[in-house]
C-alpha cells in the first residue's frame, strides 16, 4: 500500500450500554482498535498507525474513532460496531491515507461511515482558498 502514514485513534473509553441499562455496560473501544488493526496488518497496511486514546469527547456516539494525517482533513466518527465495521473502517483508512487532502468522495464512503461522520477538522496548513 502507498500513501503517507495516518493514525486511526480509538476511544477505549466510551461506554456502550447493556441493554439500555446506563450501569451496565460493556467498553467495546479495545476490541474495535484490535480488529482494525489486524486487518491493516492483513493488509500490509504498515504506514497506518492504531492508537488507543482516552475519550474523544463525543461520548454519546460509541464507539468513536478519528482519522489524522499531515495536511489532511481530520475526521472524527462515532456510532462504529466493534464487530461489524472494523473491515470498513481499515479499508477507508487506506483510502484516506492515499488521499491528497483527507477527504473521501461520498460515494467511496462505507455506510458506517457515512453516518457516522461527526466532525471534519481542517488540517493546519488550509489556505484562504480552502486547499490544503
Ligand atoms: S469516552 Fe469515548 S468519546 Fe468520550
Amino acid at each position: 500500500m502507498s500513501g503517507s502514514p495516518i493514525t486511526i485513534f480509538v476511544c477505549v473509553t466510551c461506554r456502550l450500554p447493556i441493554d439500555g441499562n446506563e450501569n451496565d455496560f460493556e467498553k467495546p473501544g479495545g476490541e474495535l482498535a484490535a480488529a482494525i488493526e489486524a486487518r491493516l496488518q492483513d493488509a500490509g497496511a504498515s504506514s497506518i498507525d492504531v492508537r488507543p486514546v482516552e475519550c474523544l469527547s463525543v461520548c454519546k456516539r460509541p464507539c468513536t474513532i478519528a482519522f489524522a494525517g499531515q495536511n489532511k482533513w481530520t475526521y472524527v466518527v462515532g456510532g462504529l460496531d466493534a464487530k461489524s465495521h472494523a473491515a470498513e473502517i481499515a479499508a477507508m483508512a487506506q483510502r484516506f491515507a492515499t488521499s491528497e487532502d483527507g477527504i473521501i468522495p461520498w460515494k467511496e464512503r462505507p455506510l458506517s461511515f457515512r453516518k457516522g461522520v461527526i466532525a471534519r477538522i481542517p488540517p493546519r496548513n488550509l489556505s484562504n482558498n480552502g486547499k490544503s
